[in-house]
C-alpha cells in the first residue's frame, strides 16, 4: 500500500472510531467525504484561487458547525476550525477533532503560500523573463538573472568574474559582505544595498490614482489623489487615540515630573509587550529602508489638513474644522525619493501587452538580507559608525558606564551623520532611534561581545584545535582556532548575531504576535521542520504535493518547494547532500556528500522561485506597526517590580534624549519596564498622539512637526500601493463588498460590536459613498462565483449607492480588520503578506539553507545559533501551550548579556508575551497576573 493509501486509511479508521451522534457523526462523515474527494488542486490561473475559504464538507470536517456557519464572510475558514483558538475551540476529548481542525489549518495555510508564490512574484528589473522564460527554461523555474551582475565600475566587478560569467569565490563568499553582495554566488548583486523594492501585484494595478489603468479608472472613479481623502483629516479622525482625561496626557506629553499620575489611554494587547514593537522597529531597519541616511527626496510637500469629502465631493477645510480636528495644513514634508519614474518598458505575451516594471521604482537603501546590517551596517558609510574594540577588533566596542555595566558609544563629531543624530548611540542605522532601538542595540552588541569572548576562550584552550571554520582558497585545511584572526572573528560572529535574531523572530515574536497553535507549528516548520513531531501532517503535505503533479526535479517546479521543504524546515535545507535528495531530514547516519568546492553545493539550498529576492513595497507597507507604540512608558524598577516608578513619554525617548535614558536606567530596568507593559492594539483610533506632532527639524517639516500617522498613508500613496480591496484580491483573499464588513459577525450585540459599527459608520463618512456602474470591470485577479467580471457594484443591483469600499488605504483597512484569527495581534491581509516574505527570506539566504554550516559558522557558533547558546540546549519546565519547549532564544540571550534579570525572567516563557501576565491553559488572552505577580499595578485597572 503506498503511503498515502496508508494515512488515508489510518485518519478514516481513526475518524471512524470516534464517531458519535449528532454534530459530531456530520463532521466526521464529511471528513470521509473529503478524503473520497481528494484534495483541492492547486490553483492553475489567478481567478481560481483558494481565497482562504474551504469547501462545505472540508470546513464540516476541520471545524463543525462553526466552521460553517462563517462560511461566507469575506475572512479566512481556518480561523473557526477545531483547535485554532483558546482552549474553548478544542475539539471533544476522545476525538480527532483538533487534530483534523489543526491539521487543516496548517494545510490550508500552505495552499496560500504555494498561491502565493505562484501569483504574486513581481520583479521591477526581470518580469518580463519571469513571464516569456528564457529560451526552453519556464521564467518561474530561472535561478540567475543578468540584472543582478555587478555592474561595470563596481570594487568586486573582476573578483566575481567581471564581463564574463560572474560567480563568486574566495573571500566574498566567507561571510556576510557589507553591501549583501554575493550572497547568492551567482547573482552577486542580488538583495545588496540600493536595490529596488519588488511588488506583489500586477504592475498595471500599483499607482492607482495615476489613473494609467482602465480598471483602475473603473475602480476608483476619479476619486483618489495623494491628498485625497485627506491624510491628516484621516489621521484624526480614525487613527486618534480617544481619551478619558486628555489633561493627564497632553498629546503624549504627560505631567510634569514624569508623574506616575500622568495617564494616556490606549487599547492594549494583552498577549504582546512593548518589548515586542521596539523588536520589531529594530528588525525592518534591518530589511528595508526607502530613506537614504534619515533623509529623503529635496522637494517639500503638504501633508494634508487641507480638505474634507462632503455628500461624495471634496471641499476645502474651514480653519475652524481644521483646529477643530487638530490638525496642521502648513504641515510640510519632503517627498519620497524615486529610482525610476518614466513611461515604464512594455512587452507583448500571449496576445496582450503587459508593463515590464511598475510606474514608479524605489530603491531599499540596506540590504534586504537578514545579516543584522542595522547593528554592522550596509555601506562604507553606515559601517563608519560601526566601532570595533582596538584592544580585540574582534569585539564591537562597548564603554563601561560608572558602575562598570558596558554600553555602546555614543557618535562622535568625526563619525558621518545627519544632524539630528547628534547625541546618541554609534549605530549603523541611526534613524528614529528611541529607548526601545537603543536597548536592543546594546544588548545584541553585548551579545556579539560574547560570542566573540567565547570563541577566544575555547581557542585559548585548545588553540591548535580545528574551529570547523574553512577558507574556500585553501578548503582543505582546517583552520585552527589559533589562526582565526580577529577579522574573521569579527564577521563569524556576525553571522551567529544575524541567525539568532532571525531564529528569535520566527519561533519567539513571530508566535507571539500570532498566537494560536497553528503559527506555532507553522512557525516551527519553518525552522524545525515538521518531521520531527508531525507526521500525519507531513505525509498530508506529501498528499498535497502529489496532486501537484509529477516532476523529477524540485528545483524546476516551484510549486512543489515550499510544501516540501516545510518537512525538513528552512533552515539547513541543502546544507546536507544525500543521495535521497535536497529535503532529507539531518540524518547523521548518512553519508554527508557536501563540499565547499562544489558551487552548486555552496549555492545548492537557496531557491528564489524565478523572482530575484528582495523585498516587496507592499512588505513596507503591512510594517507600518505606529500603534503598537504607547505615549507613555511605565518606568519600573527590579527592586520593586511591580511598582510603575515613573510614567515617561516616549517622546521623552527619542533620538539624542534615549542615550542618557538606556544609561540611567540601566537595560536591566528598561527590560522589565518594556516587558511589563503591555503593546498597542493594531486597530483604528489607536496611533500615539506624539507621532502626530512629532519634533523634527523644520527645514524638513515647515513646522517643526509631523504628523507621522498621515505620512503613513501619504508615502503608500507616493509608492504606488494598491488601496485595500485590491491588494486582498491580489494576494488572494476575498474582497470586501462594504464597510458594514469590517465589523466581526462572531461577536453579539453589545459595546465592542457597536464601537465596531460606529467605525464603519465613520469609513463611509470619510470615505463617501457613489452610484455604481456595472458595465465597469474593476478588476482582472478575480471574479464573481458565477464567473462574471466583479464590477463596479460589488454584488449589488446595478445604479445602487455603494460604499467607496474601493478606495480605503491599505493602512486603513487593515487596522479596521476585525475579523482576525485567534491571538493574531496583526489582521489577517497582513498576515497573507507575512506568509510569503517570512518565508522567502530563508528560502533565498544561503546562510540560513547550505551554508548553515560549521565551515561558515565556526563549530562553537554553528552550535550556538542550534542550542540558542554555547552551553547545550536548556529545557524550560513543564509542557506550556501543551508542549515541551526550550528555553526561547531571546530569553537566553538577555540571561547572557543582562544577568541581573534572572529572577524576572525565571517564569517567563516567551520574552514578547507581558512578563507578569499568566499564560493559562491553551493560548489564553486573559489578562491576569502570573502567580506572584498579583501585586503589579498593570492588573489593578
Ligand atoms: C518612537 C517610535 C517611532 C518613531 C518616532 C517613528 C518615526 C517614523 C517616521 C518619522 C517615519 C517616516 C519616514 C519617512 O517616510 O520620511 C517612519 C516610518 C516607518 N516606521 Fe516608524 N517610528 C517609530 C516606531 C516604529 C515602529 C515600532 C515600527 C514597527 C515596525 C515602525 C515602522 C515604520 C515603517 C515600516 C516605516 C516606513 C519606513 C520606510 O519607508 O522605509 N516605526 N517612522
Amino acid at each position: 500500500m503506498s503511503r498515502a493509501a496508508r494515512f488515508a486509511v489510518a485518519l478514516a479508521g481513526s475518524i471512524v472510531a470516534g464517531c458519535q451522534a449528532g454534530e459530531e457523526a456530520k463532521s466526521a462523515a464529511d471528513c470521509l467525504k473529503q478524503l473520497r474527494a481528494g484534495f483541492r488542486p492547486v490553483a492553475a490561473e489567478r481567478r481560481d484561487r483558494f481565497l482562504g475559504k474551504a469547501q462545505e464538507v472540508t470546513a464540516s470536517c476541520r471545524g463543525g458547525e462553526r466552521a460553517l456557519k462563517y462560511r461566507a464572510s469575506p475572512w479566512v475558514d481556518w480561523a473557526n476550525y477545531w483547535g485554532t483558538g483558546d482552549a474553548r475551540s478544542r475539539g471533544r476529548p476522545g476525538t480527532t477533532e483538533t487534530r483534523r481542525g489543526l491539521d487543516g489549518a496548517l494545510l490550508d495555510l500552505e495552499y496560500q503560500r504555494i498561491e502565493l508564490i505562484r501569483f504574486n512574484l513581481f520583479d521591477n528589473a526581470t518580469y518580463e523573463e519571469y513571464v516569456k522564460g528564457r529560451g526552453p527554461l519556464p521564467g518561474p523555474s530561472l535561478d540567475a538573472w543578468p540584472e543582478m551582475r555587478l555592474p561595470r565600475g563596481h570594487p568586486s566587478y573582476a573578483a566575481v568574474g567581471g564581463g564574463g560569467e560572474q560567480l563568486c569565490g574566495g573571500d566574498l563568499i566567507r561571510h556576510r559582505t557589507l553591501t549583501g553582495i554575493c550572497n547568492d554566488i551567482r547573482n552577486p548583486a542580488m538583495g545588496s544595498t540600493g536595490q529596488r523594492f519588488s511588488r506583489l501585484v500586477p504592475f498595471e494595478s500599483t499607482f492607482p490614482d495615476l489613473a494609467r489603468d482602465q480598471r483602475a479608472r473603473n475602480r476608483h472613479g476619479g476619486r483618489l489623489g495623494l491628498l485625497s481623502p485627506d491624510p491628516q483629516v484621516i489621521s484624526r479622525m480614525l487613527f486618534t487615540r480617544a481619551q478619558a482625561h486628555p489633561d493627564k496626557c497632553r498629546s503624549g506629553l504627560g505631567l510634569d515630573g514624569e508623574s506616575r499620575e500622568a495617564d494616556c489611554d490606549y487599547k492594549k494587547a494583552n498577549s504582546f509587550n512593548v518589548l515586542a514593537a521596539f523588536w520589531i522597529q529594530f528588525m525592518t531597519h534591518d530589511w528595508f529602508s526607502h530613506l537614504e541616511e534619515g533623509r529623503n527626496g529635496k522637494e517639500k510637500a503638504p501633508t494634508g489638513c487641507l480638505s474634507e469629502r462632503v455628500e461624495g465631493a471634496e471641499r476645502p477645510l474651514a480653519p475652524a474644522q481644521a483646529a477643530r480636528l487638530g490638525c496642521r495644513p502648513e504641515d510640510r514634508i519632503d517627498r519620497a525619493l524615486v529610482a525610476e519614474g518614466d513611461e515604464p518598458p512594455d512587452f507583448e505575451y500571449d496576445g496582450r501587452r503587459h508593463i515590464a516594471r511598475a510606474y514608479r521604482t524605489t530603491r531599499n537603501t540596506v540590504t534586504a538580507w537578514w545579516d543584522a546590517s542595522q547593528v554592522y551596517g550596509h555601506d562604507a558609510v553606515s559601517r563608519r559608525r560601526v566601532r570595533r574594540d582596538p584592544a580585540d577588533r574582534a569585539r564591537l566596542l562597548l564603554l563601561p558606564d560608572g558602575s562598570g555595566r558596558p554600553y555602546l558609544p555614543v557618535l562622535s563629531p568625526e563619525d558621518p551623520m545627519n544632524p539630528a543624530w547628534a547625541g546618541q548611540e554609534a549605530t549603523a542605522f541611526p534613524d528614529n532611534w528611541n529607548v526601545g532601538l537603543s536597548f536592543f542595540h546594546n544588548v545584541f552588541a553585548r551579545e556579539h561581545d560574547a560570542f566573540a569572548d567565547a570563541f577566544r576562550r575555547e581557542a585559548a584552550r585548545a588553540p591548535d584545535a580545528d574551529s570547523g571554520l574553512r577558507d574556500p582558497a585553501e578548503p582543505d585545511r582546517p583552520v585552527r582556532c589559533r589562526d582565526v584572526t580577529p577579522e574573521r572573528l569579527f564577521e563569524v560572529a556576525r553571522l551567529v548575531v544575524a541567525a539568532e535574531i532571525a531564529k528569535i523572530h520566527t519561533l519567539e515574536w513571530t508566535t507571539q504576535l500570532l498566537y494560536d497553535e497553528p503559527l506555532y507549528l507553522a512557525m516551527n516548520a519553518n525552522w524545525n521542520g515538521l518531521l520531527g513531531g508531525h507526521r500525519e501532517l507531513a505525509e498530508a503535505l506529501r498528499q498535497v504535493v502529489a496532486r501537484l503533479g509529477a516532476s523529477t526535479d524540485p528545483k524546476r517546479t516551484l510549486k512543489w518547494y515550499s510544501v516540501l521543504a516545510s518537512g525538513p524546515g528552512i533552515v539547513g535545507l541543502g546544507s546536507h547532500v544525500y543521495e535521497d535528495g535536497p529535503f532529507a531530514a539531518f540524518d547523521p547516519r548518512k553519508h554527508d556528500r557536501w563540499d565547499i568546492h562544489n558551487p552548486d553545493h555552496v549555492n545548492g539550498g537557496v531557491n528564489h522561485f524565478g523572482s530575484p529576492f528582495n523585498f516587496p513595497e507592499e512588505f513596507v507597507t503591512v510594517y507600518r506597526l505606529h500603534p503598537l507604540v504607547p505615549d507613555l512608558f511605565e518606568y519600573r524598577e527590579l527592586a520593586n517590580p511591580d511598582v510603575i516608578l515613573r510614567k515617561v513619554p516616549v517622546v521623552e525617548t527619542f533620538r539624542g534624549k534615549a542615550t542618557a535614558r538606556t544609561r540611567s536606567g540601566g537595560l536591566a530596568n528598561w527590560a522589565l519596564s518594556l516587558g511589563r507593559q503591555r503593546v498597542g492594539a493594531l486597530t483604528l483610533n489607536n496611533h500615539p498622539g506624539f507621532l502626530q506632532a512629532l519634533p523634527m527639524p523644520p527645514e524638513r517639516t515647515g513646522t517643526g512637526r509631523l504628523d507621522v500617522a498621515a505620512l503613513d498613508l501619504l508615502r503608500d500613496r507616493e509608492r504606488g500601493v494598491p488601496r485595500f480591496n485590491e491588494l486582498r484580491r491580489q494576494l488572494g483573499l476575498r474582497q470586501v463588498a462594504s464597510f458594514d464588513d469590517f465589523v466581526d459577525g462572531r461577536l453579539p450585540p453589545g459595546p465592542e460590536r457597536a464601537e465596531q459599527e460606529e467605525t464603519a459608520r465613520r469609513l463611509r463618512e470619510i470615505y463617501g459613498r457613489h452610484v455604481c456602474d456595472a458595465s465597469k470591470a474593476i478588476t482582472e485577479a478575480q471574479v464573481n462565483s458565477d464567473g462574471s467580471a466583479i464590477d463596479d457594484c460589488l454584488g449589488r443591483p446595478a445604479g445602487s449607492l455603494v460604499d467607496n469600499v474601493e478606495d480605503l488605504d491599505a493602512v486603513v483597512g487593515w487596522l479596521a480588520e476585525s475579523t482576525r484569527p485567534h491571538g493574531f495581534a496583526i489582521s489577517e491581509t497582513q498576515f497573507q503578506v507575512f506568509i510569503l516574505n517570512a518565508s522567502r527570506r530563508l528560502f533565498s539566504d544561503r546562510f540560513f539553507t547550505s551554508c548553515f554550516r560549521p565551515e561558515f559558522y565556526s563549530t562553537l557558533g554553528f552550535r550556538w545559533v542550534n542550542d540558542s547558546g554555547p552551553d547545550g540546549k536548556v529545557w524550560e519546565q513543564g509542557e506550556p501551550n501543551g508542549h515541551r519547549q526550550e528555553v526561547s532564544p531571546l530569553k537566553r540571550v538577555l540571561l547572557r548579556t543582562v544577568p541581573e534579570l534572572a529572577g524576572e525572567l525565571a517564569p517567563v516563557v516567551n520574552v514578547f508575551d507581558p512578563w507578569a501576565r499568566a499564560r493559562g491553559e491553551y493560548y489564553s488572552l486573559e489578562w491576569k497576573p502570573r502567580p506572584g505577580a498579583e501585586a503589579d499595578e498593570a492588573f489593578r485597572r
